[in-house]
């Protein structure tokens, strides 16, 4: 996929400047759009990305980058202390094909890295903690249409089983420890700044990619395979939403259902070729197929909606429109 560096928008600081920002996991599919996002809002010095791998150029949003792993938890803490930051935001994780093929590794990250942030925020009570869930959480016995906030959870993935202990342990840590932890249950982000990071949802944005440079694509899932899906600037907005809203109107501490749209490969597909006639889609499943059967079709978000107002703004021929757009912009400039 074409790689290239961003241009951020004009700087538009508010009364919130007061925020400094940690982003642990920033170079990757949500952090290169989040860090983008709060350095524009909160000025680029008041927003850390922090990573194992080097931040992609933000071009206007230039700001402190240091190289940590998420696992190191004394370094996450000097950190912390070095910079006075007031939100930590983890995303830091392997994502569930990737956490298939390195079962311990996947488990260790996805759970330790958690640790350590929730142990530093035991200690500094005044330290606000996102740390993101996902649909993965559910598995084959959930209801999978509509899935409810509550229901069955019983995950049949090493990813779906950290997250759902992940889970726990904010509820427990908020509790117990009062800890300020806020979390959501992200479905499959589709977005154009960066290659996704090995989950089975990827071929959402695969898609995009090959209908603009080769005009088909094989597709590992069934065409049938409907699948909660999100455009990134919605997820960004719902999680900084999440993040400003007044504590009191937090009531779940686990993590949030979080719903806008769902589609199949050959929905997609269809919303690609209003723009692309000749584009072909082929569809010849692998092993992320049992991930993906495993995982609801729909998701109900009325208590995001009650408690913290969330509202989606895309739908998939609006997200459509707006990927190819991008896309062709960044191939353009990459000529
Ligand atoms: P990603 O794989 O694109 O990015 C993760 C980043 O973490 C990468 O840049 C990687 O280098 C970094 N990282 C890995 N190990 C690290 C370590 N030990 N220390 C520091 N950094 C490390 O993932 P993403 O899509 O940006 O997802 C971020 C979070 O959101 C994850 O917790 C993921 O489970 C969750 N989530 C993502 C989606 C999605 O569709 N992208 C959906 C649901 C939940
Ligand atoms: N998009 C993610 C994945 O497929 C869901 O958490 O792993």
């Amino acid at each position: 996929m074409i790689k290239i560096n961003y241009v951020c928008p004009t700087h538009n600081t508010n009364n919130f400047m007061s925020e400094r920002i940690l982003i642990l996991g920033s170079s990757g599919q949500i952090g290169t759009d989040l860090v983008q996002f709060l350095r524009t809002k909160y000025g680029n010095e008041n927003v850390v990305a922090a990573d194992l791998k080097a931040q992609p150029i933000l071009i206007g949003c230039e700001g402190p980058f240091e190289f940590i792993d998420v696992l190191d938890g004394q370094k996450v803490f000097d950190t912390i202390k070095k910079y006075k930051i007031t939100q930590v935001y983890l995303l830091a994780a392997l994502l569930s094909a990737t956490a298939e093929q390195k079962v311990k590794s996947a488990w260790r990250l996805n759970m330790e890295g958690l640790f350590n942030i929730l142990d530093i925020a035991k200690e500094n009570p005044a330290l606000k903690i996102f740390w993101p869930s996902s649909i993965a959480v559910f598995g084959p016995t959930t209801p999978r249409i509509q899935t409810p906030q509550y229901t069955i959870m019983e995950p049949s993935t090493v990813y779906g089983i950290s997250k759902l202990a992940g889970e726990r342990w904010c509820e427990y840590y908020n509790a117990k420890y009062n800890v300020d932890v806020r979390s959501i249950r992200y479905p499959g982000l589709i977005s154009y700044k960066t290659d996704p990071g090995g989950g089975t949802t990827d071929y959402a944005v695969a898609i995009y990619h090959e209908a603009l440079n080769k005009k088909s694509y094989n597709c590992y899932l069934r065409e049938d395979t409907r699948l909660p899906m999100m455009y990134m600037p919605d997820a960004i907005r719902a999680t900084t939403s999440l993040m400003e809203a007044e504590s009191s109107r937090i009531k779940i501490r686990s993590a949030y259902n979080l719903s806008a749209v769902d589609f199949t490969p050959i929905e997609i597909a269809s919303s690609i070729r209003a723009h692309i006639p000749e584009f072909e889609m082929t569809c010849v499943p692998d092993s992320r197929q049992a991930i993906a059967d495993s995982w609801p079709q729909s998701i109900d978000d009325s208590s995001a909606r009650e408690h913290w107002g969330w509202k989606h703004d895309y739908d998939l021929d609006k997200m459509t429109e707006d990927m190819l757009m991008h896309l062709k912009v960044v191939s353009n400039k990459a000529l």
